[in-house]
């Protein structure tokens, strides 16, 4: 036992051996002193292997980390993943043993053609057709019901809530369409939900292929324009989590961040039923609305504007995120600035460099003042 120990402990030590000479070689070679083979020829350092692993496990929380589940799709999803990652070591390591079971071996054993072609045929039926085929069943096994469980079947108790999102380069539009002739209440860059129970998601597209993605939830989904799909997703106890568009759309996809809440089933109702009736615009902001009204009304909705200020010049066909509520939005540009005071104004003026080639066109030719007085009043905006 003692000797089979020694021996294993040999071979292992003749292979790092070999590792170290391949490392010196290359060294040589390149005179490029290669962080990976330093590793090898030094001593293990602790502090090295604390820090790499802390700062390999800080990836595993936060806001966006499909570590930290929040939901059971998001939670098959981490299983599947874990299961095809284990799956994919396993065969890489039969792999490896394999390739150094050719190079342990000393003598070439004696066979006929006919063996020979026997073995080969035996290796290719079964690492090349059966074990793949085996592989893809177990996994669909697995995958199914996660993919079942995110389709919006009936329910046994009730309808599940539905919300609708539209991608747009680059900004969400989230709509919760009104029963009984109440109007829809729409918002953007910001999706506030139920928690504890499913959600359907509709989703589609106003321009190109964008992809909904809420990483602690689950998902993903395409939102393909033309088409609507419908993905279920549910939160399982309230906070906030991010979302990101997950399908590259343009210059500006990395600014195409979605702010998700989930309250509780009472908080989401009243925060839903605040924002079915036009809110009472604010008064002392005269000059701010009639600039409004000229330069931006054409593109942008605030649910209450004055209609007669409105000054459209029908020459764009661009739909701006509706503004409605936008003060109690946490974050501007689709998560480009933090909301804040002075916020809107500086955005105004500086959003083509802020996020360069979204579709707002540049403000140049409108006063700093009146941009400052737009945003001011925007930020009035709020149920
Ligand atoms: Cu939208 Cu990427």
């Amino acid at each position: 036992m003692a000797g089979n120990a020694g021996a294993a402990l040999d071979r292992a030590y003749r292979l790092v051996s070999h590792v170290r000479v391949l490392c010196d070689l290359s060294k040589a070679l390149s005179g490029i002193q290669r962080l990976g083979c330093n590793r090898v020829n030094r001593a293990p350092r602790l502090t090295w292997y604390v820090t790499s692993l802390s700062s390999l496990l800080a990836g595993c929380g936060g806001e966006m980390s499909t570590m930290d589940v929040a939901g059971p799709a998001a939670r098959d999803q981490f299983w599947i993943w874990w299961a095809m990652f284990a799956v994919s070591l396993f065969v890489a390591a039969m792999v490896f043993a394999l390739w150094l079971f050719t190079f342990r071996r000393r003598e070439q054993p004696q066979r006929t053609a006919r063996e020979e072609r026997r073995i080969m045929l035996r290796w290719v039926l079964g690492g090349g057709i059966a074990l793949p085929v085996a592989s893809i069943i177990a996994l669909l096994v697995f995958a199914a019901p996660t993919g079942r469980g995110m389709l919006p079947l009936p329910l046994a108790e009730g309808e599940a809530e539905r919300i609708e999102v539209i991608g747009h380069q680059w900004w969400w539009e989230v709509r919760y369409p009104g029963e009984n002739g109440e109007r829809d209440v729409v918002t953007a860059n910001r999706l506030v939900m139920p928690a504890g129970e499913p959600v359907d998601f509709r989703l589609t597209s106003a321009d190109v292929i964008h992809s909904f993605w809420i990483p602690r939830l689950g998902g993903k989904r395409d939102m393909v324009p033309g088409r609507h799909s419908t993905v279920r997703l549910e939160a399982e106890s309230t906070g906030i989590f991010g979302a990101q568009c997950a399908e590259y759309c343009g210059a500006q996809h990395t600014h195409m961040l979605l702010h998700v809440e989930a309250l509780e089933r009472d908080e989401f109702e009243a925060w839903l039923a605040e924002r079915r009736s036009p809110p009472e615009l604010r008064g002392g902001f005269d000059e701010a609305q009639e600039a409004f009204g000229e330069h931006c009304a054409a593109c942008h909705t605030v649910d209450g504007f004055p209609e007669e200020l409105i000054v459209d010049d029908k020459s764009h066909d661009i739909q701006g995120p509706n503004l409605s509520d936008i003060g109690s939005r946490p974050t501007l540009g689709a998560g480009v600035l933090p909301m804040e005071e002075g916020a809107i104004g500086y955005w105004l003026q500086h959003h083509q460099t802020l996020k360069s080639g979204n579709r707002m066109p540049p403000h140049n030719q409108i006063d700093t003042e009146i941009l400052e007085d737009i945003g001011a009043w925007l930020e009035t905006l709020e149920p």
